[in-house]
């Protein structure tokens, strides 16, 4: 890949794709309003570039929670990468590894957390779905920590599955045989335990994890301001604004519109990770304009592994940093700290 062309890239993996692994991961909730509107909503944002700035070539580094980023960009955990090419999560991680950016290895794994590092030479952070036993859940967290692990991201935004028509038509219920989410085994060699959404979960179960690990821990989903607040209240170091890619529930709002509100009450407290429908530089640049610290791409990076494995998603991922340098460099700004709000106009409002 040279260019970033998201559209081309996605083309090519469909065309090397099951229909049903295609619609699984191109597809959303209901009609998929919400799923468009991500994408769309950068639409709605227009750049007033400064000039004359003298910045020289930008510089994409930062760090945050202890990590080291190369840019400020990190891969959405994704279920199923074995799905997509044989190279699995493993190649995923270690096009993550060689870009110098985190990679967050989701609870739906294809492979084993211990696996993935191996082969990655370095540990991904962990998504969490809080599991309903939580005796469970505390070995998958002494697991992930055993594994190096550097933070654990938990998704709040399912306390059911979304209902996706696409995968009803397939009858895409579950993984193929051949497959299992491996991290979902107790032991090695035992059957692999369903997971499971629990619409019970509250922040009780928040503040048990927030007791029981030392690793910094980020809620993935949040989409109002009053949820964020209370997540600063219950302790925890990061907040992640998603609306699971338009996969769970239709009629969300899109992630961008939802993100000056968030931005606003969280105040600088913690970092704010930020995902939905990131295809190109500028859709970062607005982003971090409204107040994100770090954004994720997750269909992207399914597309760039099917259609070339590990060193697809590689180049995938440089191209990202090419087009993010590019349009910070015609932004005017040498680095992503120098975009400010008065940089974005909203066309059609304020
Ligand atoms: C195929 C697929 C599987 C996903 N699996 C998970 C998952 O296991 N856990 C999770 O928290 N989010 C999951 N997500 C949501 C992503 O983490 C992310 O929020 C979303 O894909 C971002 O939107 P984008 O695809 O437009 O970049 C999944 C998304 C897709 C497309």
């Amino acid at each position: 890949m040279g260019a970033l062309d998201i559209a081309a890239l996605e083309a090519e993996a469909r065309s090397r794709l099951d229909p049903a692994v295609y619609d699984y991961v191109a597809g959303g909730a209901g009609e998929e309003w919400t799923l468009q509107a991500n994408e769309r909503a950068y639409q709605a944002y227009s750049l007033a570039p400064r000039v004359l700035r003298g910045t020289g070539p930008p510089d994409l580094t930062g760090g945050l929670l202890g990590q080291a980023m190369s840019m400020p960009l990190v891969i959405a955990p994704t279920a199923f990468h074995r799905l997509a090419h044989a190279d699995g999560e493993s190649g995923t991680a270690w096009a993550a590894a060689q870009a110098g950016i985190p990679m967050i290895l989701s609870l739906a794994a294809t492979e084993a957390i211990e696996a993935v590092a191996q082969a990655a030479g370095i540990c991904p952070w962990f998504q969490l779905y809080i599991q309903p036993d939580l005796g469970f859940t505390e070995t998958l967290i002494r697991r992930a920590e055993a594994a190096g692990c550097p933070a654990l991201v938990v998704t709040v935004d399912s306390p059911a599955f979304g209902r996706r028509k696409r995968d009803q038509v397939h009858g895409f219920t579950d993984l193929p045989s051949g497959f299992a989410c491996e991290n979902m085994r107790e032991a090695p060699g035992l059957p692999p335990r369903q997971i499971a959404f629990s619409p019970a979960l509250s922040w009780h179960e928040i503040d048990w994890l927030r007791a029981r690990t030392g690793l910094p821990i980020l809620l993935k989903g949040i989409m109002h301001p009053r949820d964020a607040r209370l997540a600063i209240e219950h302790g925890v170091d990061g907040i992640y604004v998603s609306n699971h890619g338009g996969r769970q529930l239709d009629g969300t709002a899109p992630t961008l519109s939802l993100l000056p509100a968030i931005a606003g009450e969280v105040a600088g407290q913690v970092p704010i990770f930020f995902d939905g429908g990131i295809r190109r530089g500028t859709d970062i640049l607005k982003a971090l304009a409204l107040g994100a610290d770090v954004v994720a791409i997750g269909r992207p990076v399914i597309w760039g592994l099917a259609a070339g494995g590990a060193a697809g998603v590689a180049a995938l991922l440089e191209a990202f940093r090419d087009d993010l340098a590019h349009s910070l460099l015609l932004s005017g700004c040498g680095s992503p700290a120098d975009l400010d709000p008065s940089m974005l106009l909203r066309e059609g409002g304020s």
